[in-house]
């Protein structure tokens, strides 16, 4: 089966700009769906992305937009519910509708992007539950070919993840964790994209499901550890009895910064049972190396701009 020409949903995010740079490197036509077409104007200046301004919960947008494509690629999620955007419609209703108009138009692979843990039997929160029950819907699919991914919290120099704690870490005097023993296996966004390029090019992979995990397994509050020593702060921490967790997660709902239903998902672990990226033959890469130089080169930039200030003060 020959894939050419590949339509990518959630293609904007911080997963799908790597993934469609990847795919249009390796000479592949891609187009992304997106609601604000003018806000990401910079993706189509790459040779072989062209970016479309779409609704995907209209079923007619879907079905006008995968005509004359040889793929499907589903990347959309949330982590936070806000009006007119529920886990239900985008993890369970448009996995539906993008199957339905896959077979309608006669689009031969499907690749769908779920999450570890994600269960439609057992799903501790109510993002993993609706993740399981899309993947599942998709995963039942005989027509077309679908291959469906479960990473862990994936990592990379402009992720959201290591950042945002980056960030506050760098605001606050004092760092309170919320489940600081939840344990994390972050895989590089690198070796996700490589993963799903793979799965486009063998046929063996359809009707398949892999799990994505970086090399190491790490708690929460391990991970706090490693970015303050990464940015060379100092910075008590304390680690939040289950509790006060919850307390805590209830207080930052209310600025959608943390919610009740990510201390759910945080009760159970984010490591894998299996090790799809080496059933795919694809070496992982470790968040130290990545990250530390990431870090660290933040971290000289931003004593170069002071030397630069204390100069020009100087004048
Ligand atoms: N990042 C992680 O650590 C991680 C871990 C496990 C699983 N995942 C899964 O991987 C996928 C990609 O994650 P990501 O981190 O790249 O996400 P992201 O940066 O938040 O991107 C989400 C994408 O979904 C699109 N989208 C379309 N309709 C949306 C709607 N109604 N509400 C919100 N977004 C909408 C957005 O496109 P426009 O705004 O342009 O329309 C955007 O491109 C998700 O399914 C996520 O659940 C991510």
């Amino acid at each position: 089966m020959q894939i050419k020409r590949i339509c990518v949903l959630g293609g904007t995010g911080f997963v799908g700009r790597h993934l469609v740079t990847r795919l249009a490197n390796n000479g592949y036509h891609i187009k992304v769906l997106t609601r604000h077409s003018q806000k990401h104007r910079d993706i189509s200046i790459l040779p072989g992305i062209e970016i479309a301004e779409a609704d995907i919960k209209t079923p007619g947008m879907l079905l006008e937009n995968f005509f004359g494509y040889d793929a499907v690629i589903n990347l959309v999620g949330i982590l936070y519910e806000r009006s007119g955007q529920q886990f239900r419609s985008i993890h369970v209703d448009l996995p539906r509708n993008i199957l339905e108009a896959c077979r309608t138009v006669g689009i031969k692979r499907l690749l769908h992007m779920s999450a570890l843990r994600a269960s439609a039997n057992q799903g501790p929160s109510r993002y993993l539950f609706s993740k399981g029950e899309g993947e599942q819907l998709v995963m039942q699919a005989k027509n077309p070919g679908v291959t469906c991914f479960k990473p862990s919290v994936i990592f990379a120099p402009d992720d959201k993840f290591y950042n945002r704690f980056a960030n506050v870490l760098k605001t606050m005097p004092i760092f309170p964790i919320v489940c600081p023993d939840a344990k994390f296996a972050p895989v590089y966004v690198g070796n996700v994209v490589h993963a799903f390029e793979i799965a486009l090019e063998r046929e063996t992979t359809i009707g398949k499901s892999y799990e994505l995990c970086g090399p190491h397994i790490y708690t929460l509050r391990e991970i706090i550890e490693d970015i303050i020593r990464m940015l060379d702060l100092k910075r008590p921490i304390i680690s939040l009895p289950d509790k006060l967790s919850l307390l805590q997660a209830k207080i930052l709902e209310k600025f959608k910064i943390f919610t009740t239903d990510n201390y759910l998902s945080l009760q159970i672990d984010s490591i894998c049972a299996c090790d799809g990226l080496k059933e795919l033959g694809i070496t992982p890469y470790s968040v130290n190396g990545i990250m530390s130089m990431y870090f660290s080169g933040k971290k000289t930039q931003k004593m170069r701009y002071d030397r630069l200030r204390t100069i020009a003060r100087r004048d």
